[in-house]
């Protein structure tokens, strides 16, 4: 199944042209997937370089942007190939019913009425004006060995659509709990009998430069064996 655009999204730095999209990437060779545009990336840079991102400007995502963002996620691992995600590419009104559906949640804790009203109304515009908005759902197997091998496949696919972000000078904030089981939100995002929404991504031009969130070092959590 071809996901060919028409044309290339625009690399990190834009213009009109392909240009190097940065970390090493020579933006004018073709990406490796079959008629989608895709700079060829560095990934250690593109790893480095990922932060959550919270702000976005207001410049749009295009469609063969987050076709290619896609194009990158659906090249994750998957064991006997049974491909479990779906993508729910969301517009504004999906957006904003999904965010209703969270401001819901919020607003619950707010004894004051008028208090709720305000942010749940608040939370549900803050969605419809984001840039571009995933759900990434898994058709749930009957095997749970398969079920629970088809969500760490769809989170794989979440990392690749997150790097790839990086690489078209874009950001992303992966989001995930309970709203995602709710019947407002599901019906938001019209997801499939038999699917389960795992994580919602977040996809636009960072405002701002984020600082990393810095970790512990691999060995804080490496056990060598004989
Ligand atoms: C599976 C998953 C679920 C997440 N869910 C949320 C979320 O619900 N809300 C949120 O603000 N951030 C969420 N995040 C983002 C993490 O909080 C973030 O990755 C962490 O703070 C580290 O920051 P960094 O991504 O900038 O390195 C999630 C990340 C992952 C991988």
């Amino acid at each position: 199944m071809s996901v060919a655009a028409s044309s290339p999204p625009r690399p990190r730095g834009g213009g009109a042209r392909p240009q190097s999209a940065g970390h090493g990437c020579d933006a004018t060779e073709p990406g490796w997937t079959d008629g989608v545009y895709l700079p060829r990336m560095h990934i250690p840079a593109l790893i480095q370089d990922r932060r959550s991102v919270r702000k976005f400007t207001n410049r749009p995502v295009s469609r063969e942007e987050i076709e290619a963002l896609l194009a990158a996620a659906v090249l994750a691992p998957n064991h006997r190939l049974t491909q479990p995600w779906r993508f729910y590419v969301l517009g504004p009104e999906s957006r904003y019913a999904y965010g209703l559906a969270l401001g819901d949640r919020k607003a619950r804790k707010l004894p004051d009425p008028e208090a709720a009203r305000a942010l749940r109304e608040a939370v549900a515009a803050e969605h419809r004006d984001l840039p571009c908005m995933i759900a990434v759902a898994v058709v749930q197997s009957d095997n749970l060995e398969v079920r629970e091998e088809d969500y760490a496949a769809a989170m794989m696919a979440v990392e690749n659509l997150a790097l790839a972000a990086v690489a078209l000078g874009l950001g992303t904030h992966i989001k995930t709990g309970g709203v995602m089981g709710d019947a407002a939100s599901r019906a938001a995002v019209g997801v499939g009998d038999g699917e389960r929404v795992v994580a919602t991504v977040n996809v636009g031009e960072p405002a701002d430069a984020a600082p990393a969130k810095t970790r512990a070092p691999a060995g804080a959590f490496t056990i060598w064996r004989p």
